[in-house]
């Protein structure tokens, strides 16, 4: 990501808040066992990942550069190889159905706090 940046000129701006990832935060299960707070901890970043993939995918299918489409695409079938190691490692520590179900239910989590959360045109990921 430096390079390209600073291929195109461009510098790295200060770390921000990520609104969306605090909010996340704030539907993690709290209490249970070891394993049941690692598993939040585990689906939480999945579905980070699964939107970053989501967003690189845009980002591949739409950007008219060839070099950083080919960049986006890497990213996000990176990003994809993450969300799926991060299920399937939730699925060792406890029974793949309730992993499932819970799974669900963050997304279904997430989808109300998307639907109060305003569009920003100053971010991409
Ligand atoms: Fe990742």
């Amino acid at each position: 990501m430096l390079d390209q940046l600073k291929k195109r000129g461009l510098a790295l701006g200060p770390q921000r808040k990520d609104e969306y990832v605090e909010q996340l935060q704030k539907i993690v299960k709290k209490g249970g066992s070891r394993e049941q707070q690692l598993v939040e901890k585990l689906l939480i970043n999945a579905l980070i990942e699964a939107r970053s993939c989501e967003r690189f995918r845009l980002l591949w299918k739409e950007i008219g550069d060839a070099e950083l489409s080919k960049f986006y695409y890497e990213l996000m079938v990176s990003e994809a190889g993450h969300y799926k190691n991060f299920l399937k490692l939730a699925k060792t520590y406890m029974d793949p159905e309730l992993v499932e179900k819970r799974w669900r239910e963050i997304l279904e989590q997430e989808a109300a706090i998307l639907k109060n959360m305003e569009v920003r045109g100053d971010r991409m990921h």
